[in-house]
């Protein structure tokens, strides 16, 4: 059942080409300009005449809403909300009649998701679920939704779903972006091919794994890890540090490159490694100046970077190298070796994997 491989989240993640090539499949075809979610119909011109949406989510869910909300910002300009749902359900959030609610689960069964949307629907929202398993409860609980197609995730850490959750919404971001006209059809159309071409480059990304079992060895006896990111590779920090911290053990914290210097940077010295996705888009000379200011630290730098970069290589301890795309699409791609240096660190450090001690796939309670 696991495939040949030694543990499910191995399969996995190995399984991403696979899985977003499912997730993607009869939804975008670019020969055609077609890009459709057939489970998003009757409620989309909710969406697409929102004045803003709100998306929920937990853990590694939450991370993927974080993503989606530099997505919609910029293909529809429509400003979005990210809150836990935890959060939300218990402060009395101002929702009105036609706010539109996106709900994120790979389960569809977390109780604090449950019960956010819950009351968002109460109030007169409209809730669209994003979740992978299906006839869920959340995904019965929704007006419309579009599954993930991802397949059965079985480690707990969650690393395929992730992926497919940042493929659904950059289609339902496009989708939405298209109908108001805040994009134009030439970037639709590069979009399409875009998405069409991830699978593929995923595929390149996982050629990085011996690579990176490499690294993992040199790192595994760290105390702490800091993981920095900018614009949409900021919550991909964010998830990066949680995995490492929930099947390693290992204490990690995501921030956006930038807020380093307003106290993070006081925790840098020889002994600590800094993780950076630094591929090309727009900050990246901003990145690369973040870098820098770790390297004066005497900090340890491994760096995601875009395939051919040279800048980087010349600084960085480590580099790893990735295919590059738009980058709105660039988290599904550089969170792949996040997902193996967790992976190769938690196994040589003796740890359970699959199930990781304290955690449920499901959490189903609040
Ligand atoms: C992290 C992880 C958890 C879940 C969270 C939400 O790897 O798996 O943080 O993402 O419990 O679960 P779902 O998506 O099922 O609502």
């Amino acid at each position: 059942e696991k495939g040949g491989y030694e543990h499910f989240m191995l399969k996995e993640i190995f399984e991403q080409p696979k899985s977003i090539k499912d997730c993607l499949r009869g939804r975008v075809i670019s020969e055609q300009a077609h890009l459709a979610l057939g489970g998003i119909r009757q409620y989309l011109n909710k969406l697409v005449n929102a004045d803003r949406i709100i998306i929920l989510g937990c853990g590694t869910s939450w991370h993927a809403g974080l993503v989606a909300e530099y997505i919609f910002e910029e293909f529809a300009r429509i400003p979005v909300e990210v809150e836990y749902a935890s959060e939300f359900r218990y402060r009395n959030p101002i929702i009105k009649e036609g706010d539109v609610v996106i709900a994120i689960s790979q389960s569809g069964e977390t109780a604090d998701t449950l019960a956010a949307i819950e009351l968002a629907k109460a109030k007169g929202a409209i809730i669209f679920g994003v979740c992978n398993v299906v006839g869920s409860s959340i995904a019965r609980a929704s007006h419309e939704g579009a599954y993930l197609h991802a397949g059965p995730e079985i480690g707990v850490a969650s690393t395929k779903a992730f992926t497919a959750q940042v493929t659904v919404l950059t289609m339902m971001a496009i989708i939405v972006g298209h109908r108001r006209g805040t994009i134009k059809e030439s970037l639709f159309h590069q979009l399409l091919v875009d998405l069409e071409n991830l699978p593929v480059k995923v595929e390149k990304a996982l050629k990085t794994n011996e690579q990176i079992k490499y690294i993992s060895s040199i790192f595994k006896d760290a105390r702490n890890f800091l993981y920095l990111g900018r614009g949409a590779n900021f919550p991909v920090a964010l998830e990066g540090a949680l995995k490492l911290k929930e099947i390693s053990y290992i204490h990690a914290e995501g921030y956006p490159a930038a807020e380093m210097k307003h106290g993070p940077i006081a925790l840098i010295d020889e002994e600590m490694p800094v993780m950076v996705i630094a591929t090309k888009d727009q900050t990246y000379e901003k990145i690369v100046s973040n870098i820098q200011e770790v390297r004066a630290r005497k900090g340890k730098v491994i760096a995601i970077v875009t395939e051919g970069d040279k800048q980087i290589e010349a600084m960085a301890d480590f580099v790893i190298e990735v295919p590059g795309t738009h980058e709105f699409l660039m988290p599904i791609i550089s969170v792949v070796p996040l997902q193996l240096l967790s992976y190769h660190i938690a196994v040589m450090r003796g740890c359970n994997v699959d199930q990781p001690r304290n955690l449920a796939k499901s959490v189903t309670v609040e």
